[in-house]
């Protein structure tokens, strides 16, 4: 199959980055012309893209050894040594230490903090607010991921620390330096400093104390990291553990309130079922069309051989969960919402469905994350009622995939339930 881009798909392309104002439109049409396996013919940047099960299985599991998650750019300048970027042994080590404070099992002892931080952001609202889920929606994750993992309380912080944050995710977020690397960034010193302040403050706090706690940043003191590798692992975790489920919680919300028959059905079952099939099933199926990672960033550390062709040692490659998820050729009516696709018993092809990705590197935080997803949109949809405003949004390519502008929601307390959660 040829991976060149015809005048017909150059213009078919730039249509559809006009109509959808992000690159996913371009993507799909160059899915569609071309294949499963292209190149991005822009100047200075020219990644290759792959998706489809039988990419996915490569990348992630048996030819994995072929590249590299250390790349160069923002991420990394930010990131430093965080678990998500570095490869081998250092990689293994980090995300050894990290694992047992994200097992399963630890699940259930989240569940209170999980549910008073969703009430204490939504104790804010009045009746007939209008309210950014977006906005609201990285508040309780923030809280969430803080308290979680670092037994920090964030509440006081956030008027300090949210726009240092925003600022860091703008910083590895896709933009005119993907074009010219080293095009100069005015802006983003100070906020991205006082977050490490914040960040270093945190753990010299508890390197004094005298007594222990039995969270994450324990494990990377008691493991004996220096002082900047904590703090590697805890923006990573930070961001990765917050930026996503922000999205994923905006996400929902956006198919809700523009599927008034789906997002009923939900609130009659959150309402009278203590585990809702339904509610799974949203997730799961916004996860499809809108991952909060739309793809996987690879460097090729040898000739990669894919069955279309092949990509040299050196290059840049992406693997699209995005593409994967909306490939007509493995889903029926891909760009539909259809949360019974995920019906009990319906089965997706292996490496068909990778919102979280797969193999040993696949996220760290996935059980965490939908634990967390369920447990927050059950609560808030048992004690409010939402009512979307009707204004456009469409997919915007930031460190995560966003909706924007936002999902602007009236709310209501409702009066049927006495506060609890799923
Ligand atoms: C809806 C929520 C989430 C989604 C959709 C998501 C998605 C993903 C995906 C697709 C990857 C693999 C990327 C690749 O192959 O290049 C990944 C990796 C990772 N995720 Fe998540 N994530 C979520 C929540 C979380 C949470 C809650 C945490 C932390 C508590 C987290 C921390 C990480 C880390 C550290 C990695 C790198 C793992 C490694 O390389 O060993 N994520 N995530």
């Amino acid at each position: 199959m040829s991976q060149q881009l015809s005048p017909e798909t150059g213009r078919a392309a730039l249509k559809a980055l006009l109509q959808e104002r992000s690159p996913l439109g371009p993507l799909k049409v160059m899915a569609q012309h071309i294949g499963r396996f292209f190149q991005i013919p822009l100047p200075f940047f020219h990644p290759y893209i792959v998706f489809g099960p039988e990419a996915n299985r490569k990348v992630l599991v048996t030819e994995r050894d072929k590249v590299l998650w250390r790349n160069t750019d923002p991420v990394t300048d930010v990131l430093n040594h965080g678990v998500l970027i570095v490869d081998g042994g250092e990689h293994d080590h980090y995300r050894k230490l990290m694992e047992p404070s994200l097992h399963p099992s630890t699940l259930p002892g989240y569940t209170p903090l999980i549910l008073s931080h969703t009430e204490r952001v939504t104790s804010q609202w009045r009746d007939g607010d209008v309210v950014d889920m977006l906005v609201e929606g990285r508040k309780i994750a923030l809280l969430i991921i803080m308290d979680a993992l670092f037994s920090k309380d964030f509440w006081n912080d956030i008027p300090r620390i949210w726009n240092p944050i925003l600022k860091a995710i703008e910083f590895i977020s896709p933009g005119a330096w993907i074009l010219w690397r080293k095009i100069p960034r005015p802006g983003f010193r100070k906020p991205l400093k006082e977050l490490d302040d914040y960040l270093f403050a945190i753990i010299e706090e508890r390197q004094k104390r005298v007594e222990t706690k039995a969270d994450l940043l324990q494990h990377l003191i008691d493991a004996g990291l220096s002082k900047q590798l904590i703090r590697d692992q805890m923006l990573t975790m930070m961001i990765a553990g917050h930026d996503t489920s922000t999205a994923l919680l905006a996400w929902v919300f956006a198919m809700l309130g523009q599927h008034p028959e789906v997002h009923q059905r939900l609130v009659n079952e959150v309402d009278t079922l203590e585990k809702s099939p339904l509610l799974d099933q949203v997730i799961k199926e916004t996860l499809r069309l809108y991952p909060p990672i739309h793809i996987g960033n690879r460097r090729v550390a040898e000739d990669f051989h894919f069955d279309e062709g092949t990509i040299p040692a050196g290059e840049r490659m992406f693997y699209s969960i995005y593409l994967t998820h909306r490939d007509e050729s493995i889903w029926k009516d891909a760009e539909d919402f259809c949360p019974e696709r995920f019906a009990h018993g319906r089965k997706t092809p292996p490496f068909a469905y990778v919102p979280f990705g797969g193999g040993p590197r696949s996220c760290i935080g996935a059980a965490f994350g939908q634990a967390e997803a369920r447990l927050v949109i059950a609560y808030l949809l048992k004690n409010f009622s939402f009512e979307f405003t009707g204004h456009p949004i469409h997919a915007h390519m930031g460190a995560t995939l966003e909706p924007r502008p936002g999902v602007k929601m009236k709310v209501n307390k409702r009066k049927l339930n006495s506060i609890n959660g799923t």
